[in-house]
């Protein structure tokens, strides 16, 4: 019995040392040359630890390659591996003669992940989004209908804005539309044109949007500041907003609760306007002025000097990004921002034309009902009529 015991513990002790001397000794890569084998690549893809001290070896030839400081042999002074590495963790000493911040960057590898987010949970999630709200938008004009002027109409109007607002603001909207429609052939156009037009044809409309969509920028940018200023004062948040938020702005009945020049709802827009189009013109001048403008490595510092990323269980972000990927961050930015005004801009288009009865004339003609005037901004109407009324004694 002692011997069959220590037979079955000699042929364990046995196996497993053979199978150690198995795991440690080193594979078998002379057939791809010293290079990784394929078992090599199955068991990174598996997401196993895969030892790549080999990748930095000369496979045995350390001596055969030729010291730096000598005329170089035929593979040069570094390994292949080594120099690759470098090449794709953009730390090699490359020299061009070209000036350019990205012209020394060879190899960048989160192109791929770019390209796929671009084209995948970007585009689904962007127009689900923008989508979503038209369907909200539809739901809520067949249970609410249009909202109509309640009371009787006097026939009287009052100024609500000047030409030069009404200028602002159609700069604004004409702008940001032809911006939207333009972008979205620069998003989609590859993937939905070129299969309906052609290479050619594509080619040539991809051509006109991208010119449309750098020179119109220019007018959205100035059409932001000039909202600014001009509106930036009936905008600042006060008591007034709290109460008009708690009726619900009075939508679902409940009365008209009063409201200044803007209610709390408006003011939203305005500073969604401002903040993410401020944000869209940033990311839009870094893509204008190709890695001349990187501006996410900054950010990222300072979020994470605030903690925010580690808040949220994103841990500390990257500050060490490539030019590239400084683009492709701006891209990803632009266009998710893009979506999110969008979504929001939709709603307010729907309240100021077909969802508000009288509210259009607001920025059309620029003269509003008074009834209308009474109903939805009924402190900003005292305020109008007092002044009329100054006016009118000193005069
Ligand atoms: C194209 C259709 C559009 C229509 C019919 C429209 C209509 C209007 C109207 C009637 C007002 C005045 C509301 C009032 O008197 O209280 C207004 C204000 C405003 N619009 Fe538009 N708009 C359009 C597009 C846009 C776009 C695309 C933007 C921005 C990208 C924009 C931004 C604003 C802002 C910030 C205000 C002031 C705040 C507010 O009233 O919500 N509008 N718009």
């Amino acid at each position: 019995m002692l011997r069959l015991i220590c037979a079955f513990f000699l042929s364990l002790s046995c196996a497993l040392a053979a199978s150690a001397q198995e795991a440690e000794a080193p594979r078998d890569r002379s057939a791809t040359g010293g290079a990784q084998t394929l078992e090599d690549i199955m068991e990174r893809q598996q997401g196993l630890a895969v030892d790549n001290a080999f990748r930095s070896e000369l496979n045995g030839e350390a001596a055969a390659a030729a010291a730096t400081t000598e005329q170089l042999g035929a593979r040069g002074g570094a390994s292949d591996p080594d120099l690759w590495r470098a090449l794709r963790f953009d730390s090699a000493d490359v020299t061009t003669q070209i000036q350019h911040p990205a012209a020394t960057v060879l190899i960048q590898d989160t192109g791929m992940w770019w390209v796929q987010f671009r084209e995948g949970p970007l585009t689904t999630y962007g127009f689900g989004l923008v989508l979503g709200m038209i369907g909200l938008l539809v739901l809520f004009y067949l249970i609410r209908g249009r909202i109509r002027i309640d009371g009787e109409r006097t026939g009287r109007t009052i100024l609500r804005f000047t030409s030069i607002e009404r200028f602002a603001h159609w700069l604004l909207a004409g702008s940001f539309i032809l911006l939207g429609l333009t972008g979205i052939i620069s998003l989609l156009g590859r993937q939905f044109l070129i299969p309906a037009l052609g290479p050619d044809g594509f080619s040539a409309i991809a051509i006109g949007a991208k010119w449309i969509h750098n020179n119109v920028s220019w007018a959205f940018m100035l059409a932001i500041v000039l909202i600014f200023f001009f509106w930036v004062v009936h905008n600042l948040p006060d008591r007034t907003d709290i109460n008009w938020l708690l009726k619900g702005g009075g939508i679902f009945g409940g009365g008209h609760p009063p409201a200044k020049k803007f209610n709390a709802g408006q003011k939203f827009i305005f500073w969604s306007v401002i903040i993410l189009g401020g944000s869209i013109s940033a990311s839009g001048l870094s893509l204008l002025f190709p890695f001349e403008l990187p501006m996410f490595a900054a950010t990222f510092e300072k979020l994470n000097q605030f903690g925010i990323p580690q808040l949220i269980g994103l841990g500390e972000l990257n500050t060490d990004l490539a030019p590239h990927t400084e683009m492709q961050y701006a891209q990803l930015w632009h266009a998710i921002v893009s979506f999110v005004l969008f979504a929001i801009v939709i709603a307010h288009i729907y309240i100021g034309s077909v969802g508000m009865e009288g509210a259009y004339d607001a920025m059309g003609s620029g003269e509003v009902e008074e009834q209308w005037a009474r109903e939805h901004h009924s402190l900003w109407v005292e305020e109008v009529k007092a002044k009329e009324a100054q006016a009118g004694n000193s005069a």
